[in-house]
């Protein structure tokens, strides 16, 4: 079917634009709160204004991956119905990615949101999951069961740089000495941060960004969001669920996941292939820039990129009091 006649996430009555909306909502909300020391605080707003926002699109939606399960989180949690009814979509939000970077006040914080079709986003587990993500042109060469050596040098190999240009992003934490030790024996730079690795692995599907590789072991749902970004944008992302104790294996196993240690790939994680990925920055970051108040007026930048391959960076004025526009 020609694309022109296919029916896609993206149709009327909901405006693409408008998932916007939602992500600037929270973004709005949670930067209220940037550097205030409050992280909880940051998210309770982002989460309520987020939900609001949903709850007025006119799709029929079902949170996949939110803030948690429903007797854990009262707002969107797994498996909660939000819209006010339309198209049935799966959503994945993230309505603060980075709540110590949102109350420290530092760079890449994002409210995010992914969406596609019924059963089109993986169901993940709240655990951790190993990562590889990389952009377009690297994406044929590696895989999270290769040697970091090798992964690195297939990275330089298909961007035609010496390896010791290429640049790793890594979340700084003690589980990953082996790896940086390994990422830099192998020649490559690393940038170590605190937080955000969905921000990480989406910037190495970004050219201008000067990050190449993302590396290393975070939130599962998390992983669903990046890979929903990347599949979007063109790279590749591979993951595998790292339970830390037994009862999240359990967890896990319950949840469908037979066999734990299998390699989920995009295609995995990201079923459908008619998605949307928005974020709207918190802080200024390597993506998109963060709230700005002037007046009573406030900034938000955003990126909005469907699977066909469209990207937008959205920069909407927003008049304090009233809603987000969007566009
Ligand atoms: P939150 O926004 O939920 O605090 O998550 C931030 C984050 O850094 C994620 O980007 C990352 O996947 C995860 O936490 C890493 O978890 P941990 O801090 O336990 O290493």
């Amino acid at each position: 079917m020609a694309r022109s006649m296919m029916r896609t996430v993206l149709d009327h009555p909901v405006h693409s634009l408008d998932f916007v909306k939602v992500t600037e909502s929270a973004a709005l909300a949670a930067s209220r709160w940037m550097g205030r020391g409050e992280r909880d605080a940051a998210d309770g707003a982002a989460v309520e204004r987020m939900r609001e926002a949903l709850g007025e699109m006119e799709i029929s939606g079902r949170i996949v991956i939110g803030e948690g399960e429903r007797d854990e989180a009262p707002m969107l949690y797994i498996g909660e119905e939000v819209g006010s009814g339309g198209k049935e979509v799966d959503i994945a939000v993230d309505p603060v990615e980075g709540t110590n970077l949102v109350a420290n006040g530092l760079p890449n914080a994002i409210a995010v949101m992914a969406i596609a079709e019924r059963g089109g986003l993986l169901h993940a587990p709240d655990t951790y999951m190993r990562k590889l993500a990389v952009g377009h042109k690297a994406a044929p060469y590696v895989h999270i069961d290769a040697p970091v050596r090798e992964n690195l040098e297939a990275v330089a190999n298909a961007l035609d740089k010496p390896i010791n240009d290429v640049c790793v992003i890594i979340l700084d934490r003690p589980r990953h000495a082996e790896l940086i030790r390994d990422v830099r024996d192998a020649g490559a730079r690393i940038r170590l941060i605190s937080d955000g690795d969905v921000d990480a692995c989406i910037a190495t599907a970004i050219e201008s960004t000067g990050i190449h590789v993302a590396m290393g072991t975070g939130g599962a749902p998390e992983g669903v969001l990046a890979a929903a970004a990347i599949k979007c944008l063109g790279g590749n992302f591979m993951g595998r669920l790292q339970p830390r104790n037994p009862e999240e294996a359990q967890r896990a196993i319950d949840m469908g996941f037979g066999d734990l240690e299998r390699v989920l790939e995009l295609d995995d994680l990201v079923r459908s292939n008619d998605v949307i990925f928005c974020a709207t920055g918190i802080t200024d970051g390597d993506l998109v820039r963060g709230v700005r108040f002037f007046g009573n007026q406030a900034r938000t930048h955003s990126i909005l990129v469907h699977s066909s391959g469209t990207v937008r960076f959205i920069e909407s004025t927003h008049r304090l009091g009233a809603r987000p526009t969007g566009r």
